[in-house]
């Protein structure tokens, strides 16, 4: 079974990075295909903690090889940041393989990206401010810049004053900010051009080739389904394509490659930024969910807001991305509680909804309806087996999967990557 697609069912952080660590021992490459370094994956191991934003979570695992592919924007100074400090920290990244058809953020998106933003005001997404709606945008404008045009400088001269154009008429005309001069943005690109010679490949053909061999590929989403540009909480989303399906334009390996795809599910659900959230809580209950779970961002240390489970959400990402299993986590961050209340449908204007409704306006305007679940006081950190947890947390554990309608083959009780309850085999 060698090609593996993972993807966040919620609105992000649902433990990707976790997952994809966890499953590293069997893997041969693992590909970031959306996305750049807003996504941000705290991995712990051995009691050590890396954070992780633009390198695919499988880095940490000695002989994996971490493939950046064509579908994610790339900040160079970011990635070479990352690249000293895992380093120094004694991880191997030499393996590492760039597209040389990624594209790239530059300056000039940081800034669009933060003065939209506040020019948008009370409508503004909340974005991580890393620059990468605006290096989408200019992708799907086909003025983006890509990895391979820092080989030639004329070109990339071309293609920056190209994008610079119609920005700088918008920075100085409509934001009043000061113009950005092309020479500036060259240099700086081509700074990092001879580091980045090496790591550059036609990353779509060698993971072909892998695949050819019966190799591994595991497929790490950034972002999540309800985040997704085309399926997400639109326009409350991020600009790339982080289901299952972008797996395949963000690296060029077909659809009918892939044999499996596993979604990760929060045990309650999490969301950064602004945007419709049915279960949050506001309330105390929210607050509690946030301290239990350490819901603070792992790229701006923004609290996340919090609420319970929604399973219409659930099965959507099982619908969307064709999940094969869930990967259910941060179940101990439940410990303690009387009852669980998890989100069964939406009440929309009296109507009662089963699946998520078909217009936004809708969805604003869901409330959840909930059914209420016995929780349990044991620790279950230390539990390895379905049979360790508690009566009443197996019991949650299957009400979720019936709702899902997809089976729920590892479930994490704790950060580290020795802390999980396999149920079964996912590779
Ligand atoms: P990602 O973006 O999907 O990779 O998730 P993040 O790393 O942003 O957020 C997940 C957080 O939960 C991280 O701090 C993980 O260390 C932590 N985590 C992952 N799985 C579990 C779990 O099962 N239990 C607990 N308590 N923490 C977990
Ligand atoms: P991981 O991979 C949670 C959110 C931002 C904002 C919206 C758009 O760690 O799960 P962007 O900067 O992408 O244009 O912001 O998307 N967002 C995330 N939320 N986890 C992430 O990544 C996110 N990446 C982007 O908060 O609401
Ligand atoms: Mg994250």
């Amino acid at each position: 079974m060698p090609a593996i697609v993972l993807v966040g069912a919620q609105w992000g952080d649902e433990g990707k990075g976790k997952a994809t660590d966890a499953l590293g021992a069997h893997v041969d490459y693992v590909v970031k295909f959306n996305g750049g370094n807003n996504a941000g994956h705290t991995v712990v191991v051995g009691g050590e903690k890396y954070a992780l934003h633009l390198l695919p979570s499988g880095i940490l695992t000695p002989g994996c090889i971490p493939v950046i592919s064509n579908g994610v924007v790339i900040d160079l100074s970011v990635l070479f940041d990352e690249i000293e400090g895992l380093t120094a920290r004694g991880v191997d990244c030499s393996t590492l393989l760039v597209s040389s058809n990624a594209h790239l953020i530059a300056s000039y998106h940081r800034t669009v990206d933060k003065v939209t933003e506040r020019f948008l005001g009370k409508r503004r997404i909340g974005t991580t401010g890393r620059g990468i709606g605006p290096a989408y945008a200019d992708k799907i404008n086909r003025v983006g810049v890509r990895v391979q045009d820092l080989f030639d400088e004329n070109i990339l001269r071309q293609k920056v004053e190209g994008a610079l154009e119609q920005k700088n008429h918008l920075l100085a005309k409509v934001y009043n900010r000061r113009k950005i001069a092309v020479e500036e943005v060259v240099e700086e690109l081509l700074s990092y051009t001879d580091r980045l010679r090496p790591l550059v490949r036609d990353t779509s053909l060698e993971l072909s080739r892998a695949l050819d061999r019966g190799d591994m590929v595991l497929f790490e989403a950034g972002q999540a389904t309800m985040l997704d540009v085309d399926h997400g909480t639109y326009p409350f989303v991020t600009s790339s394509s982080a289901t299952a399906a972008g797996a395949c334009t963000g690296s060029g390996v077909p659809p009918n490659r892939v044999d499996r795809v596993l979604a990760v599910v929060k045990a309650y659900t999490t969301r950064v930024g602004e945007g419709p959230f049915p279960t949050e809580l506001t309330d105390e209950a929210g607050d509690q969910l946030r301290e239990a779970g350490g819901e603070f961002g792992t790229t701006t240390g923004r609290p996340r807001r919090c609420g319970w489970y929604d399973a219409p959400i659930s099965r959507y990402a099982a619908r969307i991305n064709g999940v094969t299993d869930f990967v259910l986590t941060k179940l101990d961050v439940l410990t303690g509680l009387e009852r669980i209340p998890v989100c069964v449908a939406y009440d929309i204007d009296g109507v009662r909804h089963d699946e998520l409704p078909m217009t936004q306006s809708e969805f604003h305007h869901a409330r959840p309806v909930y059914e209420h679940l016995d929780g349990w006081q044991e620790d279950i950190s230390g539990c390895r087996t379905l049979d360790d947890l508690p009566k009443a947390a197996q019991v949650y554990v299957k009400a979720l999967e019936e709702m899902a309608g997809k089976p729920i083959s590892a479930i994490g009780v704790g950060p580290g990557r020795e802390q999980t309850v396999v149920v079964r085999d996912l590779v």
